[in-house]
């Protein structure tokens, strides 16, 4: 099992370096769209596997600096996924949220147990999706 690593910042990151991710979905966003959301996120964290010199893992971060901070993103590859790669990233990400009053993020059902598990508590959501706005 290889060394992951985990980088706070994307700037010496490149496209390639990114697929894989999106699992199901019908219109996944590319690999350099995922490179602008990692850049234009407010915080992100990446696990890295050094010897294959790819990202593994990614979670995003959106927030005011004041009050308030929204986890936009987080997935593991699916080769990658039990190692508890998802729970550093999340535990890494709240760390460097923890100045802030509140920290929400939208999920399924399925995944609420996983987010339980890194101290999180459930809570409802409203929602809109523009299917046609994911690739430029
Ligand atoms: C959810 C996800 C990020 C978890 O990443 P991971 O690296 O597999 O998770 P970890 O190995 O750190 O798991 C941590 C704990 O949560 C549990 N867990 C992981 N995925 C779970 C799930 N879907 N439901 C319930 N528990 C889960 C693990 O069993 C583990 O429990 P343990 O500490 O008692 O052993 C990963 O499954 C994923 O990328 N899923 C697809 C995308 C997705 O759903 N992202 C979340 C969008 S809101």
């Amino acid at each position: 099992v290889s060394e992951i690593v985990y980088a706070s910042d994307a700037a010496a990151i490149s496209a390639n370096q990114l697929t894989g991710f999106f699992v199901g979905w019908p219109n996944p966003p590319s690999p350099e769209t995922l490179l602008r959301l990692l850049h234009e996120s407010d915080n992100r964290v990446l696990a890295i596997d050094e010897d294959e010199n790819a990202v593994v893992g990614y979670i995003t971060a959106l927030m005011d600096g004041v009050l308030f901070g929204y986890i936009s993103s987080l997935e593991v590859l699916p080769a990658y996924q039990n190692r508890g790669i998802g729970r550093q990233l999340v535990a890494r990400m709240l760390d460097e949220l923890n100045h802030l009053h509140s920290i929400d993020l939208v999920c399924d059902p399925d995944v609420q147990p996983f987010y339980e598990r890194c101290g999180m508590r459930p809570c409802s959501a409203m929602i809109l999706r523009r299917r046609n706005h994911i690739n430029p």
